[in-house]
């Protein structure tokens, strides 16, 4: 390919409003063009990057034998309103009506789709196992859209659904899956993670998380290094504290604390380690018994000081798991008599329901809002000074150094980017839409289902939070747009150098490699910025002087400086590369 054939388009500066360095650099680089929030052209160069995932993902999902069809990206609401998705599907569901006032939606993802598709196709269990996949367009109005193609409202997303007689043939049909999912990761050249992830809303059975790790990941994904235990944060058990509670020491005091709202200042205050502070949250619950207003119930959740709440572990919990919100501050002040920043469990004006963490449940003398504004409790003690509280449990989430759940080793913590999902659904979808086949008595049964997502278009943001520098992407060879660029220094003023860099192009191209010459007739300056800017692994530099004495140079990406070959070596020089 010549450069001139196809369309190069680069910019010095990016946008202001690209936070992250894939962004900036994708729209730089000319792979990505925004239409509108969340919304963006792939531009020649980001479409054949998208087109080597796409191969990559088809090849591994056919390997593991999964089937591709295609859906359609508008689809009835009927089949939405059988799932109960129509109603329950927040705003992110885009709907739409058609001229005829009928309800459609913009598939965010297709399991009403594939199985309605299933009921009809897959009635015997000879029919069995089957995985459909598609690759195709989904939009799910995100309430913020950001970071370029990582978050945005209309995505390219790989998804495959299977469908098994029972639940162990299912649990196979997902490791198949998890399996190609390692191998698809690996072979795009990314350091990636599989963690065990929340199950979701609907109560699915099992379900892993494809991260790739890069520090600006939206994901906190923790992991044992002495293990295999890797997990999301929003999942991972921080593991009751080894030691029971010790005996109390220090006598209960109303301790002044002007301005120290935060367990940060108080401990600064007091000269006291971080660790002896609990931090009060306010949370509340409406429940509408038939008919009646709803009612609201105040709860006071307790993590340690240095510790935060995780709002994933404390929605599971009894009395909660219908939904919570933060408590208003009217609702604050009628049940604690105080304003934020000085609440605790101790004296409430009103009653209010107490979780304790475990960590907080095994404290003693600690320091707590005394309920009065510039006043903390200190050497407080479980029992002697309060009620046990009604409940505990683990509500925070882990930090580095804690016990891995596992029982081995400690935990880290890194951040990743979510590619991938597999998820063991079981029944939920087939009970929904009565999605059965016939057993071998005759007798109708569910199908048993997994879904499995690959954010097609996301991965060419992560695989450049994970591989950039200074002057842009490096792409990894597998994903790369071009595998090696030529670049002649006076294309257009030497004979010499459009031959010998013609040739070369050629026997490339002959060789299978994909390769573009940079006949641009831009300054060398100029060119070698842009092609570091695109990220192009491997660069080949042809001059006048260089032909004279039979060199030529040659560049990778990560490279600090160029080298020095014999022209008459470029050929086998690039092919050991490529091999290698
Ligand atoms: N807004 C988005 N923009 C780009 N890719 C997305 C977006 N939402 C999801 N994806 C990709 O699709 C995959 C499957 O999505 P899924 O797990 O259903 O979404 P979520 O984790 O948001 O519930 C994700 O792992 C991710 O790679
Ligand atoms: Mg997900």
């Amino acid at each position: 390919m010549k450069a001139s054939q196809f369309f190069v388009s680069t910019l010095k500066e990016a946008p202001a409003d690209a936070e992250v360095a894939s962004h900036r650099l994708m729209l730089r680089a000319g792979f990505i063009k925004r239409l509108s929030a969340g919304i963006y052209t792939y531009m020649p160069m980001g479409l054949r990057v998208i087109r080597r995932i796409e191969n990559i993902v088809r090849e591994e999902m056919n390997a593991a034998g999964a089937i591709e069809l295609l859906m359609p990206v508008v689809q009835p609401a009927e089949l939405w309103q059988e799932s109960g998705r129509f109603q329950k599907y927040g705003p992110e569901l885009m709907r739409v009506k058609d001229r005829h006032e009928r309800d459609f939606i913009i598939q965010p993802t297709s399991e009403e789709v594939v199985t309605d598709i299933a009921r009809q196709e897959l009635r015997s269990y000879r029919a069995l196992p089957k995985n459909f996949y598609h690759i195709q367009t989904k939009f799910r109005d995100e309430r913020r859209p950001r970071f370029g193609v990582m978050r945005g409202r209309e995505f390219t997303m790989k998804d495959a659904y299977s469908f098994d007689r029972d639940l162990d043939a299912a649990g196979l049909s997902y490791d198949r899956m998890f399996a190609a999912y390692v191998k698809i990761f690996e072979r795009m050249g990314l350091v990636f993670r599989a963690v065990v992830a929340d199950n979701g809303s609907i109560g699915g059975i099992r379900s892993h998380e494809f991260q790739v790790i890069a520090a600006t990941g939206e994901d906190a994904i923790v992991y044992s290094p002495d293990s295999g235990y890797a997990a999301n944060m929003e999942l991972a058990e921080a593991v009751a504290p080894a030691s029971p509670r010790t005996v109390a020491t220090r006598a209960l005091e109303k301790t002044p604390t002007p301005a120290a709202s935060t367990c940060d200042d108080v401990a600064a205050l007091l000269a006291l380690p971080l660790q002896r502070t609990v931090k009060s949250l306010v949370l509340a619950t409406d429940v509408a018994a038939d008919g009646a207003p709803p009612k609201t119930t105040i709860w006071l959740l307790l993590v340690r000081g240095d510790h935060s709440l995780n709002e994933i572990k404390a929605g599971k919990l009894a009395g909660l798991d219908a939904g919570f919100r933060f408590a208003t501050v009217a609702e604050i002040e009628a049940h604690f008599g105080c304003k934020p920043g000085y609440l605790g469990p101790i004296g409430t004006t009103l009653p209010v329901r107490v979780v304790a963490d475990r960590t907080v449940a095994a404290m003693s003398d600690f320091v707590c809002g005394a309920n009065a504004e510039g006043f903390h409790y200190t050497g407080v003690n479980w029992v002697r000074d309060l009620p046990e509280p009604m409940l505990v449990a683990d509500i925070r989430n882990v930090v580095e150094g804690d016990a891995s759940p596992d029982g081995h080793g400690t935990l880290l913590v890194q951040r990743g980017i979510e590619v991938g999902h597999v998820f063991l659904l079981g029944a939920h979808y087939s009970k929904a839409m009565d999605a059965t086949y016939l057993d071998e008595s005759g007798k109708p049964q569910l199908l048993q289902m997994g879904c499995y997502g690959i954010g097609i278009t996301r991965i060419l943001g992560a695989a450049v939070e994970q591989n950039h520098d200074a002057r842009g992407m490096i792409w990894p060879e597998a994903l790369a747009p071009f595998t090696i660029v030529v670049c002649p220094i006076g294309y257009d003023r030497s004979e010499a150098v459009k031959a010998a860099a013609d040739a070369l192009h050629d026997e490339l191209i002959a060789a299978g490699v994909d390769v573009l010459l940079d006949d641009r007739g831009e300054r060398p300056g100029a060119m070698f910025a842009d092609w570091e800017l695109i990220g192009v692994p491997h660069r080949i530099v042809l001059s006048d002087r260089g032909l004279k004495v039979g060199e030529i140079e040659y560049q990778g990406r990560r490279d600090e400086k160029a080298s020095v070959l014999p022209h008459v070596e470029a050929m086998a020089f690039m092919k050991a590369k490529l091999a290698a």
